[in-house]
């Protein structure tokens, strides 16, 4: 797989300069932190690219079926769900329509559950939207997350609580949920009526024999149910601004696609819409090369770690392309953490406590770049506490 020495040009989030200073106090790190990747985009998305910018105008379009047969045809294969035409619709971001999906679906200070350590614009959102943060806190048992089932349970019963979102698979610790898991929280729904809104943006990036598993596969059991997904993180697409949502309920998706259009958003990029169908129809060889390289990147800051006797704990993720490393052996104090390994090692990491307090004394490393990269990297975070 390419990497793109041009990417390092690009005017992107993860090198933008005023973040850097903002964010770790200077600009020369090595960036291991925004989660998109190093990687040049596969051969076929990039041809199909250039074609279609050679090719006549760029008139008004809109998805054709053979986007959506591409899209049905990858969903069956790799996750052995049937997509129905009218249940989807199409959004910039996933952030918009989950925003969309705070306003419309639910009401203010409404209590909604998420799962910290997770993902931190869950939380934005829900602020932003006036509504209220109820955390069921995952637990970390010897080095693997668990959802407290006990805890989701008592926080579904409260009737102020009236949504949960999860994400899967989960950034940032790694985890892809299990089936039994998936029908326990789908349970907890049905019986507390909570809406239930699974972000599966990192759906194609589950690694070492585990396998991801849909909430689609459950809509049929409690269909008061929202997916959000895209293939921004699978093809490295982010820059693209498309994503796509499942929303299985009749009246639940016409509430969205109402609002959807209210704001003029349902319209189709004549780019983004050619890179999805390529990467459908033409994808699947760059992914699972993606995944061998993550694995072996995963390999690498075990190795790395462990020829070091290093007091940072690796939790070993099971999909997505960050590591979450573990530094309570090593610090009490999160700020002087992220100060220290930041500055002593001129890497720039995402902060765990970015992720809600519970992951403080943690550190996100995105290893989606070359083995050498990788091993760069660990190395100088292994020189910063060492
Ligand atoms: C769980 C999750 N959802 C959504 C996003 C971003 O979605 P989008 O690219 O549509 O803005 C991210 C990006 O890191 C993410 O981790």
């Amino acid at each position: 797989m390419k990497l793109d020495k041009k990417l390092k040009q690009l005017p992107l989030v993860k090198t933008k300069p005023t973040s850097l200073d903002h964010l770790f106090g200077e600009q020369d790190l090595q960036t291991m932190w925004v989660a998109d990747s190093d990687f040049q985009i596969a051969a076929p998305i990039q041809q199909a690219l250039m074609e279609r910018i050679t090719d006549a105008g760029f008139g008004y379009e809109y998805k054709p079926a053979s986007l959506f047969e591409a899209q049905r045809a990858w969903y069956k294969k790799h996750y052995g769900v049937n997509l129905v035409h009218e249940e989807l619709l199409y959004s910039p971001s996933i952030p918009t329509t989950l925003t969309f999906v705070m306003e419309e679906l639910t009401a203010p200070g409404d209590g909604i559950i998420i799962q910290p350590p997770v993902w931190n614009d869950f939380r934005n959102i829900i602020r932003r939207t006036k509504r209220k943060v109820e955390k069921n806190v995952l637990r970390l048992a010897a080095s693997r997350y668990e959802i407290d089932f006990e805890d989701l349970e008592e926080k579904a019963s409260a009737p102020a609580n009236k949504a949960l979102i999860i994400c899967n698979p989960h950034n940032p610790v790694g985890r892809v949920w299990t089936r039994a898991e998936l029908s326990r929280i789908v349970d907890i729904c049905r019986r507390h009526d909570l809406l239930l809104i699974s972000d599966e943006i990192h759906k194609d990036v589950v690694l070492f024999g585990h396998s991801f598993t849909s909430m689609l596969h459950y809509a049929n059991k409690w269909d008061k149910l929202v997916i959000c997904t895209s293939e921004a993180k699978s093809f490295n697409l982010p820059g693209i601004l498309d994503s796509l949502a499942i929303i299985p309920n009749e009246s639940l998706r016409k509430t969205i696609v109402d609002t959807l259009k209210k704001y003029h958003l349902g319209r189709t990029n004549a780019l983004s819409r050619v890179a999805l169908e390529t990467a459908y129809r033409q994808g699947e060889a760059w992914l699972l090369e993606l995944r061998k390289i993550i694995e072996d990147n995963v390999l690498i800051i075990e190795e790395e770690l462990h020829h070091a006797r290093s007091p940072i704990k690796l939790i070993k993720p099971e999909g997505t392309f960050q590591v979450w490393l573990d530094f309570r052996a090593i610090f009490s104090d999160t700020k002087i953490m992220f100060k220290q390994v930041t500055q002593n090692s001129k890497v720039a990491l995402n902060a765990g406590h970015w992720y809600g307090r519970e992951g403080a004394l943690f550190m996100r490393m995105n290893i989606a770049t070359t083995g050498e990269q990788v091993r760069q990297g660990i190395r100088k975070v292994i020189g910063a506490v060492g």
